[in-house]
């Protein structure tokens, strides 16, 4: 894994960048990664079909200890995996069918609540951002646009009091 050399995002209390080189890579930085968050957390995945947002989400999943498979969301808004540790409940959000932003969410009768919960939120870009000052967010990159190389850089960004001074730099 390297760093190179660029500009954090702009507004961002905390970032680091990795390059990763198959997907188990990709889901071991979920499972390292889920070791930072804490109930209440929002991570937003931010990257084209394919790039790994799911693969993460799944190391997530492990990392956190909930029950049942890590899928795409793409035919659910939401699905909620309970804790089988007695940790946050893991709430695997598809924001390209919520219209309205995490607050439509709310009427969505999860039977979990939110604040008690990891959420992590894939397409949430433009939609997530006014309602929390505190979100973690993840944007994967393919090196190449070529979907049969395996290499993916991933930038963390943590925005807000939430993040300050946490060491992202994973791995
Ligand atoms: N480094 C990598 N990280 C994540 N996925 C990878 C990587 N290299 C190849 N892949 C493949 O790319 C696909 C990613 O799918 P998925 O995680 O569902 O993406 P998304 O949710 O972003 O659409 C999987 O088929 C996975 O095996
Ligand atoms: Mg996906």
């Amino acid at each position: 894994m390297e760093a190179p050399h660029s500009p954090a995002p702009e507004g961002a209390t905390a970032t680091a960048r990795l390059t990763l080189h198959a997907p188990e890579q990709t889901q071991d930085l979920g499972r390292t990664l889920a070791k930072l968050l804490r109930p209440g957390d929002l991570v937003m995945l931010t990257g084209e079909l394919g790039a790994g947002k799911t693969t993460l989400t799944r190391g997530l999943g492990e990392g956190l200890g909930v029950r049942g498979a890590v899928t795409s969301p793409t035919f659910v808004i939401a699905r909620v995996h309970p804790s089988l540790t007695g940790g946050p409940a893991l709430v695997h959000v598809d924001a390209y069918r919520l219209g309205g932003g995490l607050d439509e969410m709310e009427d969505l009768d999860l039977d979990v609540s939110l604040p008690d919960s990891v959420v992590v939120v894939e397409w949430g870009e433009g939609k997530v951002e006014d309602l929390t000052d505190d979100r973690l967010h993840v944007v994967i990159h393919r090196v190449v646009g070529s979907t049969d190389d395996d290499r993916r850089v991933v930038t963390l960004s943590g925005y807000g009091e939430r993040w300050a001074g946490v060491d992202l730099a994973l791995g």
